[in-house]
């Protein structure tokens, strides 16, 4: 089954008929809240809302282990991960969206993988291509067919938050080869693939990042928390198309 892992602005997907809320105890302790499990698009879906549903986990106290053991444990085969970014280059725009095909971490502290103890002893993934190639390219195809803007490669870089960066971390992180930034995009990815379920990420721009663009004087929290209506709506309506296509 495929899971949805909502983020910023989207704690809730309008139009999903929910049928049941499950609350599921893990090794790790508990999810951000009861996994939901629910109609959308025609299909049976599973939903998680990362921050929880009134949005009050920051992203380094975000339990990222339970949330995915949680998924695993109740069916999920792959995961669709909602993560809402800055963009770096000016052709990024805020309202279009990124289906990043590689990640840099500069994330530190955070529980970041299964294989850390006697009964898990260590394992090596391999993270190569840290996304799942088949569904970005459904995703890509979903996002184009309605006539939405999309970036079909992208390189997200993860902070640590729950700052914002600074203007000089921005022009590092483009050197490095960043083109989004976000703050929950790992250690969630290597997670999943710890698990074997297929990770893909569908990144909402919200904002120029520090320094860049509208940017280039600040960044108000109205324009980070307040994903326009306009975004939450196309995010839902490609989620929707997006069900519809994925094979189950
Ligand atoms: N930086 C980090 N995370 C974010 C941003 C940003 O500019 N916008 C949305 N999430």
């Amino acid at each position: 089954m495929l899971a949805i892992i909502g983020g910023s602005g989207l704690c809730q997907i309008e139009g999903l008929e929910i049928i049941r809320r499950e609350i599921v105890r893990t090794p790790y302790g508990q999810p951000s809240e009861p996994i939901i499990f629910g109609m959308l698009g025609g299909k049976e879906v599973i939903f998680l809302a990362r921050h929880g549903s009134n949005h009050s986990i920051a992203p380094h106290n975000i339990n990222y282990r339970a949330n995915i053991w949680a998924l695993h444990e109740v069916g999920a085969k792959s995961i669709i991960s909602i993560a809402s970014v800055g963009s770096i280059p000016n052709n990024i725009k805020v309202g279009d969206f990124v289906v990043p095909h590689q990640i840099l971490d500069y994330t530190h502290g955070r529980n970041n993988t299964f294989f850390d103890g006697k009964e898990n002893p260590v394992k090596h993934i391999d993270f190569t291509h840290p996304y799942d190639m088949s569904l970005r390219e459904l995703i890509i195809k979903t996002i184009t067919q309605l006539n939405l803007r999309v970036s079909p490669l992208g390189v997200y870089a993860a902070t640590q938050g729950p700052r914002l960066e600074t203007a000089a971390e921005i022009d590092r992180y483009e050197k490095d080869g960043a083109s989004v930034v976000g703050m929950t995009g790992m250690p969630e990815a290597c997670l999943a693939r710890e698990l074997e379920l297929s990770y893909v990420a569908i990144c909402p721009v919200a904002n120029h990042a520090a320094g860049r663009g509208e940017s280039s004087k600040g960044i108000s929290s109205a324009m980070l928390n307040q994903s326009s209506k306009q975004t939450i709506e196309n995010t839902i309506t490609i989620l929707q198309q997006l069900v519809k296509a994925y094979g189950y």
